[in-house]
């Protein structure tokens, strides 16, 4: 594969961010959203809320593309997020904090279980208690009142949660007096959703760290803020580069978010270098062993171990990689096997013993990054690969097939997109 990628907006930021405009009565630009399914889920939660939405065409942001979308809030009167759209996408959910802090009241559907695992909101719910919530959970859905204002209050999460730190984040924007928030996950996407908070009023301090000071404001203003680069899709694409040994410049990266990621590829044997529009991928030699363990950032992310796998499957040698963060993280490993690839699942940990190449195969994708790993071992496979289920890809890479094909992958899609 050769050839030029374009690194969308990153979709966990942006989704966060859309959620974002649910804190103030005044009008919100984003700008460099990407175009994907979770995006328009979370576009018509907003709209069943209330929120008045303008699709106001592409931008050009710091070499990046996206939509821009301004979102109109003042006049939200509904409160219920009703299960047929928190079904769909489990991060529906961060429109709760939001929600409770600015008209006291919020009913979100319990976003119910996720191949991946089960993966709890308990502590989104704890948070916003401290700042004196009152939850009750009935009928399948989340009831939190807060008549009279939300209260700043300790925060100390027990384990590192994004959702639930962004949710208690933005609460707190709104929360009379100073909220800390101990234990906060500090992943980029939470970083850029308190610099976005910030351009609205609200004073959050300790962003890129563990811990996050937040005076509560009484009321927010407009922004017109871009969403950040998406570290995941970047990295999926690096990953396509080296594991069909080919060379692809990424275009819109930032490289400062890409730590663990660019450790771990320059480790497999994956050269990176600047280019003038962006960062160049290419291998060097064979594919090298590594050992991963997933964990919060800035150590190696949950959402690139399903993609690294399909690379070590192709390794000279043998290789570890460890889940930590979700129960069930490892669904791709039979299909990668029907594949050709040779893996011992124990516990929470794969030895990935290298073979020489994958073979043709029908597969089937099974969540989203899941998905994304089946077609990069697709891309490096002898003979024609068939990916069933692709609908989930869709969820979080925008237009793959144009993107790779554009570097000569022979790839398309033979049926009709799931809605
Ligand atoms: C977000 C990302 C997802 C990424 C994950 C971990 C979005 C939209 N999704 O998901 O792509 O894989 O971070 O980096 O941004 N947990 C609890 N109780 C809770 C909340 C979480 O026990 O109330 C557990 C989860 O089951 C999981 C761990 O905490 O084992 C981390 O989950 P969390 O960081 O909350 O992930 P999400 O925000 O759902």
């Amino acid at each position: 594969m050769h050839g030029t990628i374009p690194v969308g907006g990153a979709k966990n930021a942006a989704l966060p961010l859309m959620a974002a405009c649910l804190l103030t009565d005044k009008k919100m630009t984003l700008s460099n959203l990407p175009h994907l399914m979770d995006i328009t889920t979370m576009a018509n939660l907003l709209v069943h809320l209330g929120v008045r939405l303008s699709l106001d065409g592409c931008s050009e942001f710091d070499g990046h593309t996206g939509r821009v979308i301004e979102f109109d809030a003042s006049g939200v009167t509904n409160t219920t997020a009703p299960y047929e759209l928190v079904s769909k996408m489990r991060a529906s959910v961060v429109v709760l904090g939001p929600l409770v802090a600015r008209l006291g009241h919020a009913k979100v559907s319990l976003p119910g279980g996720c191949a991946i695992g089960p993966r709890p909101i308990n502590l989104h719910l704890q948070a916003l208690e401290k700042l004196g919530a009152q939850i009750t959970l009935e009928h399948g859905y989340i009831e939190a009142k807060a008549p009279k204002g939300l209260k700043g209050a300790e925060i100390h999460f027990p384990i590192v949660s994004v959702g639930a730190t962004e949710n208690a984040m933005m609460a707190a924007t709104l929360a009379e007096g100073t909220t800390v928030i101990h234990n906060a996950a500090c992943e980029p996407e939470i970083t850029d959703l308190g610099q976005c908070l910030n351009t609205m009023g609200a004073e959050i301090s300790g962003l890129d760290t563990r811990t996050l000071v937040i005076k509560g404001k009484p009321s927010l203003g407009s922004t017109n803020y871009a969403v950040i680069a998406d570290r995941i899709e970047a990295g999926t694409y690096a990953i396509a580069a080296s594991i069909t040994g080919g060379d692809i410049e990424l275009t819109g990266i930032n490289e400062s978010i890409m730590g663990a990621t660019f450790e771990k590829l320059l480790a497999s044997g994956t050269e990176i270098s600047k280019t003038e529009t962006g960062l160049r991928f290419r291998r060097k030699g064979d594919i090298l062993p590594l050992d991963i363990e997933t964990a919060p950032y800035p150590l190696f992310a949950t959402d690139m171990q399903a993609q690294f796998m399909a690379l070590l499957c192709l390794a000279k040698g043998t290789s570890h990689l460890t889940e930590t963060i979700f129960e069930n993280r490892f669904m791709h490993v039979p299909e990668l096997m029907r594949m050709g690839a040779k893996i011992d699942v124990e516990g929470n940990t794969c030895t990935i013993y290298g073979i020489k190449a994958f073979k043709d195969a029908e597969v089937m994708a099974t969540d989203l990054r899941a998905s994304v790993s089946l077609v990069l071992a697709a891309l490096a496979a002898k003979g024609e690969t068939t990916i069933n289920r692709v609908y989930h890809i869709d969820r979080g890479y925008e237009s793959i097939e144009e993107k790779l094909g554009a570097c000569g992958a022979k790839i398309g899609r033979v049926r009709a997109l799931a809605t």
